[in-house]
């Protein structure tokens, strides 16, 4: 059980810091974003500490900048949109020197916000370091977490920082917790996940734990390359990540469905030579976009079979018409109320608000990979310090 949320505690004239998840997906190849659905998730936090009158720090990640500045990531790119779900002005700190970042705080009047650049700008985030998290922790009277998706990384804004301030849960991570724990204990078999996206060397290690505690796994999306590589075949200038060929291939199993055919393009654009073909037959100057026709039936008749269904990661470049169809079918079949349904992750949720089956399915997370990690019984590094001591295993 949570032990304390921000409901619990006094928090008028505090320096609030909350770890919130802004890592949004963007549409591919531009820095619009495509989904608010991490930032609305994070608002009632927000708006409990305005009115509770409290000087809000917000901090998050977004994306993956290995230790280094890149404009392209900055949380700036967030800031109109934060702004105008709010209403209310956001300040934002570009700095990333701690005593420049200590000062604009000190600045901050009651019910102020100000949002801190990307901590993956610095190496010690990842790192879980000591000082970095010790830093962090001295920026604020109160540290909230309400990052759920960012909850089973063992970071320095997410896990360090509890050891130098006690941690409180935010609203959103409260929710989170509380329905993916009633999911987790009342789920009825046959279990199946759906894994797409890209992110394969996260999905990997999962898959090969899940394998033995559900009944089927579904790969489609920016992963499925990796897994048709492995095989042997061919798949062009898709993405495929190398280093985990080896593992893949220990991974067969009667359990594990890959794509049959697929949708593929010579370019990465919504137009070119676009064909439908084989998993035998990619061409060396294509790359896969979607799954084809054959292996949306064959997937859509063993989810049939399923009672419980986790899906993670879309099954194509759905935001382009041209390779949509996959993740649109997909959806449409996990909507069916007969399933109980979590959707994970940011570009999930997406696709599936974007084709209108939001509302139909049994929980949407904005975890992608701390959702399955949860869901397959792990005590997750930023959850763990905010659980009742005597209810660890709950
Ligand atoms: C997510 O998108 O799943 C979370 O924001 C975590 O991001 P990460 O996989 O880059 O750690």
């Amino acid at each position: 059980m949570i032990d304390k949320t921000v409901r619990d505690i006094e928090l008028s004239e505090k320096i609030v810091i909350v770890r919130v998840d802004f890592n949004v997906p963007f549409k591919p190849d531009t820095n619009e974003i495509s989904s608010l659905n991490r930032i609305i998730a994070s608002l009632p936090t927000i708006r409990y500490l305005i009115e509770e009158n409290a000087s809000v720090v917000l901090c998050s990640h977004l994306g993956r900048p290995k230790g280094v500045f890149r404009k392209d990531l900055s949380l700036n790119l967030v800031l109109p949109k934060l702004q105008a779900l709010l209403g209310v002005n956001v300040k934002f700190s570009s700095s990333l020197d701690f005593s420049e970042i200590k000062k604009g705080i000190s600045e901050l009047l009651p019910k102020e916000v100000m949002l801190l650049e990307n901590l993956r700008f610095y190496p010690e985030e990842e790192l879980n370091d000591k000082d970095f998290s010790k830093k962090l922790a001295n920026l604020a009277d109160v540290f909230v977490n309400d990052a759920f998706g960012v909850s089973h990384r063992a970071h320095a804004s997410v896990y360090g920082i509890t050891n130098w301030i006690t941690p409180v849960s935010g609203l959103l991570l409260e929710k989170e917790y509380i329905s993916l724990s009633k999911i987790f204990e009342s789920h009825s078999h046959p279990v199946s996940i759906i894994l797409g996206g890209g992110k394969v060397s996260d999905k990997i290690n999962i898959v090969k734990r899940l394998l033995n505690v559900v009944d089927k796994i579904f790969v489609g999306g920016g992963m499925a390359a990796t897994f048709l590589k492995a095989k042997g075949l061919q798949v062009g200038n898709s993405i495929v990540d190398d280093q985990f060929i080896g593992v893949v291939n220990k991974l067969a199993s009667d359990s594990l469905y890959i794509p049959l055919d697929v949708v593929v393009s010579d370019r990465f654009e919504d137009s070119g030579n676009i064909r439908i073909c084989s998993v035998n037959d990619i061409k060396t100057d294509e790359m896969i976009m979607d799954i084809g026709p054959k292996t949306i039936d064959s997937y859509i008749k063993e989810i049939e079979k399923s009672k419980t269904i986790f899906w993670n990661g879309p099954m194509g470049v759905y935001e382009w018409n041209n390779y949509s169809k996959g993740t649109r079918a997909i959806a449409e079949k996990v909507s069916e109320d007969k399933f109980i349904s979590v959707i994970g992750g940011g570009s999930t949720v997406d696709a599936i608000s974007k084709f209108g089956y939001e509302s139909l399915m049994t929980h949407i997370s904005t975890g992608g990979g701390a959702s399955l990690e949860f869901l397959e019984g792990q005590l997750l590094p930023g959850i763990e310090p905010l659980l009742r001591k005597n209810s660890e295993g709950d």
